[in-house]
């Protein structure tokens, strides 16, 4: 025991590392003591080892390996392993990321131990609650305590909420800590030897896995027949996230040769195509904030997005299954616009893991 108050991080799926990753980092520097905890959401090594190796993560001290499950299932599961750890280690303060099952669960658990929680991501909303991770949003929301927030807009959605505006911290956006502190390390042109493209020439970089575009064969059928009208254009690079790869396998996603499937790809390679792509399709929410400040031309395939700023300070458009062929074919018609003249979101500097770690050291009233 070092007598320092104990700051407990969750995390459980691959969006959650790139967000905690700078936030433990600059908590090195206070006078806290830390714990990190991955439910094991996430399980696969493409999934979430690889985020430890490239990103610099420790190893974490407490692997829950909930694996997957139906949502009950496994935020029951994620909720039973974070008791007995918080129960046992009993945190100063329990800090929880972005909307997967991981985050309401621990989120859950620590309310009702009566210990404080921190929500780095907070106030997002897409307004439409059939998507999971907007019940997960909504509910881990109303049960923090500090409310750490990436843009303006989140801020003042929690106000619309009625949430006290003294716990809401306008921060910045970790997940971009990350992206500019490897940007250095991105490899465009061994990235693309890697899935097989030529060195020169327009690719698109496409991901996909909201339940709304995969889940269903229908949808799953939908979503192809558009890949394929995009790859009429241009190669589309897919990698696959394990959740939507039987389904588009399933419904001839390989019909057509200008689609690379690809499994997921570990956190530098990825961004290292996503930084050479003329276009980027996706339905991620990481992902639209990554291509906004690499400034390539993002559409998101879906009705709606919980982070508006992309597309007001940013490079992304929603668009339909019907308008994404024209609207990828008008864009590499343009060309991608000049390094540095799209927008970034205030704050979105780098320094946000900073910002947070000074808040909840200060919360806990560690230096
Ligand atoms: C979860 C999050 C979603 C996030 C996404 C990031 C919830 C409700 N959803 O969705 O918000 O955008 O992570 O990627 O928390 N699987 C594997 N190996 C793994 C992980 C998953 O094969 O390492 C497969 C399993 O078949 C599993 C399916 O993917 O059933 C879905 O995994 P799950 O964690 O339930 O949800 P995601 O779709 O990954
Ligand atoms: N990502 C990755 N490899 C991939 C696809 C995504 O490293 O093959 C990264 C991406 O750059 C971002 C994070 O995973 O940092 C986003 O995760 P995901 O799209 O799974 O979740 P979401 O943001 O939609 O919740």
């Amino acid at each position: 025991m070092t007598g320092r108050p104990l700051v407990l991080h969750v995390t459980g799926a691959r969006p959650n590392f790139p967000k905690a990753a700078p936030v433990i980092q600059a908590l090195r520097t206070h006078d806290v003591e830390q714990l990190l905890v991955h439910t094991g959401q996430h399980y696969d090594d493409r999934m979430s080892q690889v985020f430890f190796t490239e990103l610099g993560l420790p190893r974490p001290d407490v692997d829950l390996g909930i694996g997957s499950g139906t949502h009950a299932g496994q935020t029951a599961a994620a909720m039973v392993g974070l008791e007995e750890v918080m129960t046992t280690r009993h945190p100063a303060l329990v800090v929880v990321y972005g909307d997967v099952n991981s985050t309401v669960a621990a989120a859950l658990v620590a309310a009702k131990l009566h210990l404080p929680v921190a929500h780095v991501e907070a106030g997002l909303r897409s307004f439409d609650r059939t998507m999971p991770e907007e019940v997960n949003r909504v509910v881990t929301d109303r049960l923090s305590d500090l409310l750490l927030v990436t843009c303006a807009d989140a801020a003042d959605n929690l106000r619309a909420e009625g949430v006290d505006p003294a716990a809401v911290h306008l921060v910045g956006n970790p997940m971009i800590d990350t992206l500019l502190r490897h940007r250095g390390r991105l490899d465009q042109e061994r990235a693309r030897s890697e899935v097989g493209l030529a060195a020169e020439g327009d690719y698109v970089v496409a991901t996909l896995h909201r339940p709304g575009n995969v889940d269903d064969r229908e949808h799953a059928r939908r979503a192809v027949a558009t890949l394929h009208q995009v790859a009429d254009h241009c190669p589309v690079v897919l990698p696959m996230h394990p959740r939507s790869r039987p389904r588009l396998l399933d419904v001839g996603l390989l019909d057509h040769p200008g689609i690379r499937p690809a499994d997921p790809l570990g956190y530098l390679g990825f961004l290292s195509l996503v930084q050479g792509a003329s276009v980027v399709v996706t339905d991620s929410g990481g992902v639209q904030e990554e291509t906004t400040v690499l400034g390539v031309p993002c559409l998101t395939l879906r009705p709606n997005t919980e982070r508006p700023v992309t597309i007001t300070h940013g490079t992304n458009a929603l668009t339909t299954h019907a308008e994404l062929p024209a609207a990828v074919a008008s864009r590499l018609a343009a060309g991608r616009p000049a390094a540095g003249s799209t927008p970034v979101p205030p704050l979105w500097d780098g320094h946000a893991g900073p910002r947070i770690a000074a808040v909840l050291a200060g919360s806990v009233g560690a230096a």
